[in-house]
């Protein structure tokens, strides 16, 4: 579906998929589905369902909704009709019902609503994934985590292969890269939404979480950036996340630094827009690069990740792929280039 896929499966996958997804923002338990065309008719779907066994009434609660073509005018009282539904089934069976808690809920409940059909879910990751619990210090636009790992799984990079990221401001592609590399879940540091149900089975998230992999190989990951308080920031967030031996950092240009290995992958993520790179300042500094990439790392696959769709041009490269991909609102696109003795080809992807 637009957005997300949907599967089923034991409570043993659904822990799995908290604790191992990369790319995952949430993951969310489907417990109704039903028609609409009112506010009553949500109250009503949302009031048939038994919450007292979904979770305690000490949990604090939230109820999102978001909709696609809803006739309804307003979801602050969709809302608020469907968190009325609730706690009237908890009164009516205990006497008691559910604080709401807005910033850090227990339980968070989510309803989506279409044009005539709507359908409640329970949130079993709480926090969205992408807050992986490493996160020491914010350098200036850092990617979001969950963004960062997608890319580098799109560029196909294998760990046996040298990484680079010439800009890599807060290092969170390089985080990611190296936590892919050693086999780290990325969830293993963090809390989750189902540990607040009723169903949570603390002797079965025991066992997955001590789950240990193969050790895995050592890799090869270089990041660099001009502005040392982004270098300090990337360090940080490296021992933070526990993989900085596994990545050499340096104060370099990437318009003069040199490859650190005759083929790698070369991931960056450069300045756009007004918080930190003009458009004319960007202008200027694209045909630097591309000139900057044909000099210095033949035999390099480069894939920049930018909202700047004058980039191609500009660089003056012919990129051999181009994947549409979203950060949050903003439409973006990775780059791939396929540097060749000093010029790319218009190769297939790997
Ligand atoms: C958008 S940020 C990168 C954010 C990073 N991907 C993250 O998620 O944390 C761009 C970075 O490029 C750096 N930068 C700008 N010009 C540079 C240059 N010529 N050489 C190297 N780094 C540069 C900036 O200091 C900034 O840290």
């Amino acid at each position: 579906m637009p957005g997300g896929v949907a599967f089923s499966g034991s409570w043993e996958t659904c822990y799995r998929v908290n604790l191992w997804s990369r790319i995952a923002s949430r993951v969310l338990w489907r417990i109704h589905e039903f028609p609409y065309a009112s506010e009553q008719h949500l109250y009503d779907a949302a009031k048939a369902l038994d919450w007292p066994r979904y979770f305690t009434v000490e949990r604090t609660l939230r109820v999102n909704v978001a909709a696609a073509g809803s006739p309804l005018r307003s979801l602050e009282f969709a809302t608020l009709r469907i968190k009325d539904a609730v706690c009237d089934r908890f009164r009516e069976a205990l006497g008691r019902r559910p604080d709401v808690e807005r910033a850090s809920p227990d339980v968070r409940i989510h309803a989506y609503l279409e044009k005539d059909r709507g359908a409640l879910y329970l949130d079993t990751s709480g926090e969205p994934l992408f807050k992986r619990g490493w996160r020491a210090q914010q350098a200036e636009a850092p990617l979001r985590e969950n963004l960062a790992a997608g890319i580098v799984m799109l560029t196909g990079w294998q760990p046996s292969e040298p990484l680079l990221d010439p800009m890599c401001g807060g290092a969170t592609l390089l985080v990611e890269a190296a936590a892919i590399a050693r086999a780290r879940a990325p969830g293993a540091k963090r809390s989750f939404g189902f540990e607040k149900l009723s169903s949570f089975d603390a002797r079965l998230w025991q066992r997955l979480k001590d789950e240990r992999a193969a050790e895995p190989p050592n890799p090869q990951i270089f990041g660099s950036d001009t502005d040392p308080e982004a270098l300090k920031a990337a360090r940080r967030n490296l021992a933070a996340a526990g993989v900085e031996r596994w990545v050499k950092l340096e104060q370099a240009d990437v318009l003069e630094r040199a490859a650190p290995a005759s083929t790698g992958v070369m991931v960056m993520n450069p300045p756009y827009g007004e918080r930190m790179g003009s458009l004319e300042d960007l202008a200027s500094f694209y045909p630097k690069l591309g000139d900057a990439l044909k000099k210095r790392f033949a035999g390099w696959r480069c894939y920049i990740f930018t909202a700047d769709l004058r980039l191609p041009k500009l660089i003056r490269l012919a990129p051999s792929a181009r994947t549409p991909l979203w950060n949050g609102a903003l439409e973006c696109r990775l780059y791939e280039f396929r540097m060749v003795a000093g010029r790319p080809t218009r190769g297939s992807r790997p």
